[in-house]
């Protein structure tokens, strides 16, 4: 399997910075940014990362299971992620994440027709006191209202 030349030359940039023997490492971050160029952890970039990493396939089945920001299934163009965890839940997360189902029209770890949005409800992502808080992608928002999100749904449409 190959990746685009941009994503390579980030791969060995990366594996610099692990001393020689530990670049096991970087299999969390490598496998991030294989996903976001990817899509999803496919049994091809599993076992292109395996043997890159000198990981055993089931050590990387193991991280996926663990961590929930990797997938096995495509997601859209713009993750969205919502925090329903108690704090979040006191501060209207529940209501939060009720809201952006109705308005993009999915529900839980579900995407929209047009691959644009997935939508995912999730547990407590750190920020309890800015809750409720989200987020799209990489990006972190706090004190999420749902005019707020309204607001950031809309400008990430007009933005493709
Ligand atoms: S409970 Fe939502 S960020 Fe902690």
């Amino acid at each position: 399997m190959t990746f685009s030349p941009e994503l390579e030359a980030k791969f060995a940039k990366m594996i610099q910075n692990y001393p020689a023997g530990r670049q096991k490492g970087a299999l969390i971050p490598m496998l991030l940014f294989a996903q976001d160029e990817v899509g999803s952890m496919t049994p091809e970039l599993l076992e292109e990362v395996s043997k890159r990493l000198k990981v055993k396939r089931v050590e990387i089945e193991e991280v996926i299971g663990y961590y929930t920001m990797l997938t096995r299934e495509p997601r859209g163009q713009h993750h969205v992620q919502i925090c329903t965890n108690v704090s979040c839940m006191l501060t209207g997360g529940e209501e939060l994440y009720q809201h952006a189902c109705k308005k993009l029209g999915i529900g839980n770890k579900q995407k929209t027709a047009d691959g644009q949005f997935s939508l995912e409800e999730v547990e407590c992502l750190g920020a309890c006191s800015w809750a409720p808080a989200m987020l799209i992608d990489y990006d972190f928002h706090f004190n999420v209202t749902p005019e707020k999100l309204d607001g950031l749904i809309e400008s990430l449409k007009k933005t493709q």
